[in-house]
């Protein structure tokens, strides 16, 4: 049996990948299954928590139980039902796949082929959710954030991850590797777990359930 060392706290998470309309019918989107962030919520809930669950795009995934599911299409939505839940959070942890980008201008009708060359797409960059919550938060909580990697050699990963954990100024950093059939669209998960204190662990690869452990682990020492 897992532990109960969440029961009394409220914890969010963010899963899945994030669209953006471009017209009624077409997005800009990512390969986020949602696997690793239900599998977060799922164990949040089994440790005693009270979970909301902020899901994006998702493979056709069941709801897990005991968790609060919220619905949200796009960075925007994603942002306020986040910020909404995090009110009186412990913690919040983002492991969707945010958009860093959207479409400038989202057509009322769908875009059709034209004799003409298209029209290049027009990119506005969409606000840092994570960077958002860490400014914001309230005292004690903790906020966790996830990076996907490119890179060859593991140390290009990890210094990237290092590198990111400072800039987003969250306390906990989940590094994985990605590319090459890694993490996205599959069950198994790697990668290091980076804390703001300095601490670095390295996660085997193994069920996603398992990093989620490992990810609820760190925050109830912090909390
Ligand atoms: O900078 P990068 O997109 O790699 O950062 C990933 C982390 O930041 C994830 O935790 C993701 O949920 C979060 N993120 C965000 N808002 C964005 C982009 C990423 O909160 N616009």
């Amino acid at each position: 049996a897992l532990p109960r060392d969440l029961a009394g706290r409220h914890v969010v998470v963010s899963a899945g990948g994030t669209r953006e309309a471009l017209d009624p019918v077409r997005f800009l989107g990512n390969r986020s299954s949602g696997r690793q962030g239900y599998a977060l919520a799922r164990v949040a809930a089994q440790r005693g928590a009270r979970v909301t669950l902020v899901a994006a795009h998702t493979a056709d995934l069941p709801d897990p139980a005991a968790v609060d599911v919220v619905r949200a299409g796009s960075a925007a939505q994603l942002q306020a039902a986040v910020h909404d839940a995090a009110q009186d959070a412990d913690a919040v942890v983002m492991a969707a796949a945010v958009a860093d980008f959207r479409p400038v201008d989202l057509a009322v009708d769908k875009i059709k082929r034209g004799d003409a060359e298209p029209e290049p797409l027009r990119l506005a960059q969409n606000p840092d959710i994570l960077a958002g919550l860490v400014r914001e938060r309230a005292p004690g909580q903790v906020v966790v954030g996830f990076a996907a990697e490119t890179g060859d050699a593991s140390g290009d990963v990890l210094h990237h991850g290092r590198a990111k954990l400072r800039r987003k100024g969250c306390d906990l950093l989940v590094v994985n590797a990605v590319g090459d059939g890694k993490a996205f669209e599959v069950g198994e998960n790697a990668g290091w777990l980076l804390g703001a204190d300095g601490g670095e662990s390295e996660i085997p690869n193994g069920s996603k359930a398992l990093l989620a452990s490992r990810v609820w682990d760190a925050v109830v020492e912090r909390l």
